[in-house]
């Protein structure tokens, strides 16, 4: 019999493949509790019948494999995106959470699954509905590696993955991993919510197309979203359609989250926090501009924020912060006349650092710290420290300043009006009355510190240079 070489190598190949495939699954046994799986024993079925017209003998037949990892397509799924996979995907979501670990819980009786895995295997699925995570929780699972995108009829109030048990507040998952996922709304709702869950992670996700928030966190604590692309729109900046985005890039009601390294590119809102004890670091925010409406970080938490803003990037838009009591700014890049809006609207402001941050714009005369009291003046100030920010082409606002003027007369003025930020609230002075060349020791006196002016006058006619430096940031009230 002839075989052409070509044929041969196929053969080969396929032999080793299968031979590969059989030992793999052979040796991969987990010990953990077992549960039925109908999709893997379908796969080694089709495996042992290429075996077998291959090779003209069946194998030994291997020991049934519990796979932790569920294949969406091995149920049935469309990976071409076409047609509807919804089912596909709950079911193979079931199946993770079917399995826990034997008496190994997690928090608050939440069943360890042990790592289990939903694999989308780099295909796209088309979904009709939510994925919800099963009412009863659990943890230790992870979904990953594909597309997900939402159909032309999926519920504009839904999120394409929900953590978000039914049921009762208390929290019903934990350490569960979204991982390597591409999320598309289709301008149909939004994209994850993460709801009374706990040490949820968020990694390398690319969510789009969203029409209320791209991640919602309500709840819960300590969700990290990490390494990850966020917007509306797909586009690079300057597009025709930025005056229309709408929604939140993400939206976090809730304690102890942390955002790092994530870029948000289009949303009206690039991250919303309303809870405490939230960090972002490394957020790059050209969501829509301040000009067209839009911001980067809106900090609404009334009453106590205690949250921290640290190297981010503010890309045209910039942050606002209402009533800020706790708040830290730092390490931020702000670019083309990005500021920072601090809105009043009981009149607090307590504890707040914006520092160490650069400022860059066109000279339009854009202050790089400004108050909205158009509700209510601010009344209540305390520990507010904006210093050592540094400026092109804007106008620096300051909570410290340091100035010098020289006159031959009796009476000196160094006017920070322009400087400071608070109209008037000078809280301490130091000043110098240097006089070099005058043969006299006049008496001197600090006379007026109102308006952010501060005068000091002499008794007698002198030639001399006044060196002041003015706080607004001691602590106590206005
Ligand atoms: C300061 O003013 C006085 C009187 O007006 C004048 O005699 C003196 O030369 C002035 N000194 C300087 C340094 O200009
Ligand atoms: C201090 O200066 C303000 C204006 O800046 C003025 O209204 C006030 O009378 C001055 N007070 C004194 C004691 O000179």
């Amino acid at each position: 019999m002839v075989i052409e070489k070509a044929m041969l190598v196929k053969l080969l190949v396929e032999f080793i493949y299968v031979t590969v495939l059989v030992v793999g699954y052979g040796e991969s046994s987990y010990s953990r509790v077992s549960g039925h799986h109908h999709h893997l024993n379908k796969r080694m079925a089709s495996i042992k019948a290429a075996y077998v017209l291959r090779n003209g003998v069946a194998p030994t037949p291997p020991a049934l494999i519990n796979s932790c990892t569920h294949h969406v397509s091995d149920y049935g799924g469309d990976p071409t995106g076409r047609s509807d996979s919804t089912e596909a995907l709950e079911q193979a979501i079931f199946d993770a959470f079917r399995s826990p670990v034997d008496g190994n819980h997690m928090i608050n009786g939440v069943a360890n699954f042990g790592g289990s895995e939903v694999h989308l295997d780099g295909g796209t699925y088309k979904i009709t509905r939510p994925l919800r995570l099963p009412d009863t929780g659990g943890g230790n699972i992870m979904i990953h590696g594909g597309s997900i995108r939402a159909s032309e009829d999926f519920p504009a109030d839904g999120y394409l993955i929900e953590l978000r048990a039914s049921s009762s507040n208390r929290l019903s998952y934990e350490y569960i991993t979204l991982k390597d996922l591409m999320i598309d709304s289709n301008f149909r709702g939004g994209g994850i919510a993460i709801i009374n869950s706990l040490r949820t992670t968020i990694d390398n996700c690319y969510i789009s197309h969203f029409m209320t928030n791209g991640i919602l966190i309500q709840d819960g604590h300590e969700t990290f979203i990490r390494n990850s692309f966020i917007g509306q729109y797909i586009n690079v900046g300057s597009d025709h359609r930025e005056k229309g985005f709408s929604g939140t890039g993400i939206n976090i009601m809730g304690n102890d989250n942390v955002v790092t390294d994530v870029v948000i590119f289009s949303a009206s809102i690039g991250v919303l926090i309303s809870g405490q004890a939230n960090m972002l670091t490394g957020i790059h925010c050209y969501n829509k501009a301040t000009a067209l409406g839009g911001t980067g970080i809106y900090v609404r938490a009334p009453g106590l924020t205690q949250s921290r803003i640290s190297n981010c990037y503010f890309d045209f838009t910039g942050i606002v912060a209402e009533d800020p009591v706790q708040l830290h700014i730092t390490g931020s890049f702000f670019l083309g006349n990005a500021f920072i809006l601090i809105k009043s609207l009981k009149g607090v402001m307590s504890g707040v650092t914006i520092v160490d941050n650069m400022f860059s714009g066109d000279y339009t005369g854009v202050q790089i710290v400004q108050l909205d009291q158009s509700n209510e003046p601010f009344r209540n100030v305390d520990q507010v420290v904006v210093d050592r920010n540094n400026v092109r082409g804007m106008v620096v606002k300051s909570t410290v300043g340091r100035g010098s003027v020289w006159r031959n007369g009796t009476s000196w003025t160094v006017d920070f009006s322009k400087l400071l930020l608070f109209a008037n609230l000078i809280k301490n002075v130091q000043y110098t009355l240097q006089s070099g060349a005058s043969a006299s020791f006049p008496n001197h006196v600090l006379r007026n510190v109102s308006e952010n002016r501060v005068t000091v006058e002499t008794d007698v006619a002198v030639s001399a240079t006044l060196h002041v430096s003015v706080d607004q940031s001691m602590v106590g009230y206005i």
